[in-house]
């Protein structure tokens, strides 16, 4: 192929992704404002045209699920995450260097409530948010049971539960590290979760029109990317879609007969493994995300059982209410 073809090439492919639809999103995560892949995402996210408010939680906020906690104290010792913010500072503030880096002083839930309904308002000219993106997390979230304890999902359906489409994104790499420590190429585990994350947003963008909803009402997207990185041979996996059952796990106990102290184990339990919503032909996020793909569920918050798998047990129950059949009740 010669040198012409190819650079026309790279041309159409940098206007595909410039021509991405410019969209307000609300950015937040729960290993706190200051963790390198909410950073990385914030600067791919910009760089992709969006235009971006990032309001994070003051310290490290993992396994809060949609636990909602306001502060009624400022900024206590230690401080913020990595050193963020000093002791006595208010509980909530902005970066010296970006007037849209935002912390607060509370859980993952809180925090993108308190967003959507006083810091967007007040400080970003009260902006239609059509996006909140949660994350990318430090560490997978995958299957039912990371579903309800993840601070970055909650953070994401407590979004969704307000309304505004959500996506929670969730990398391989667990390291804690702060975005000081980015090291600024392209191959940082951050920087390609950043990367990644944008590059799903602009699929999510393509056609917006400015006014219409990215997803339907009260769904979501539950997104986990492989473990890639220095330590790893995975840096372009490519996105799969997923049903979150399917090979997911939860804790199963037993007692340490060295410390005497409960430990627990990854345990693949039929509970979180039947399907009832999710499409069957589809992979489980969990198997998909352990090799080199990105696994996509897509998610709501509907948690009411199928109609066809509660009618029975509610006919069951008819006599608790007095009734022999099922009715519209008042
Ligand atoms: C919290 O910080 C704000 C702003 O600095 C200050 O006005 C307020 O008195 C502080 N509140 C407490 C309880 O320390
Ligand atoms: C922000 O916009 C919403 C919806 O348009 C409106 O209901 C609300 O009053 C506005 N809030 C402020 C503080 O301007
Ligand atoms: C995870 O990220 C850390 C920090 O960048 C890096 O040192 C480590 O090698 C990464 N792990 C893998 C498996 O690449
Ligand atoms: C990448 O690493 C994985 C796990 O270490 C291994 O199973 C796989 O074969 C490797 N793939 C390539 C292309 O080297
Ligand atoms: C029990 O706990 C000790 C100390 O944390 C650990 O080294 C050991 O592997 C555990 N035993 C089992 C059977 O998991």
């Amino acid at each position: 192929m010669s040198a012409v073809k190819l650079s026309w090439m790279a041309l159409t492919v940098a206007v595909l992704v410039t021509s991405v639809s410019a969209l307000n999103i609300l950015l937040t995560n729960d290993d706190s404002w200051a963790s390198a892949n909410v950073r990385a995402t914030y600067s791919a996210l910009k760089s992709d045209g969006h235009d971006v408010i990032l309001v994070g939680p003051a310290v490290q906020q993992s396994g809060k699920g949609g636990t909602v906690v306001f502060p009624t104290v400022n900024i206590t010792a230690p401080g913020g995450e990595f050193g963020s913010i000093p002791v006595g500072a208010p509980f909530f503030g902005k970066a010296v260097d970006d007037p849209n880096i935002f912390y607060f002083n509370g859980t993952p839930a809180a925090t993108a409530l308190f967003a959507l309904d006083v810091v967007i308002p007040q400080f970003w000219d009260n902006k239609t948010i059509n996006l909140v993106v949660s994350g990318p997390n430090e560490g997978q979230n995958n299957g039912p049971f990371l579903y309800t304890l993840s601070g970055t999902i909650g953070a994401a359906y407590a979004s969704i539960e307000r309304g505004v489409p959500a996506i929670a994104l969730s990398a391989g790499n667990s390291t804690h590290r702060s975005f000081t420590t980015n090291t600024g190429q392209a191959d940082d585990p951050a920087n390609i979760a950043g990367r990644l994350s944008a590059n799903l947003v602009a699929a999510l963008a393509s056609g917006f029109d400015g006014v219409s909803r990215l997803l339907p009402l009260g769904v979501g997207l539950g997104v986990n990317f492989p473990i890639f990185g220095p330590g790893s041979n995975c840096s372009a996996p490519p996105f799969t879609l997923t049903r979150m059952t399917g090979g997911a796990t939860i804790d199963k106990v037993s007692i340490n007969a060295t410390t005497g102290f409960p430990q627990f184990a990854d345990f693949i339990a039929p509970g979180l493994n039947t399907v009832h919503s999710g499409s069957p032909i589809l992979p489980g996020e969990t198997p998909i995300s352990a090799g080199c793909q990105t696994s996509v569920s897509v998610f709501s918050v509907d948690y009411d059982a199928p109609t066809e798998l509660a009618e029975p047990v509610q006919l069951h129950l008819m006599p608790l209410f007095g009734k022999t059949q099922l009715t519209a009740q008042t």
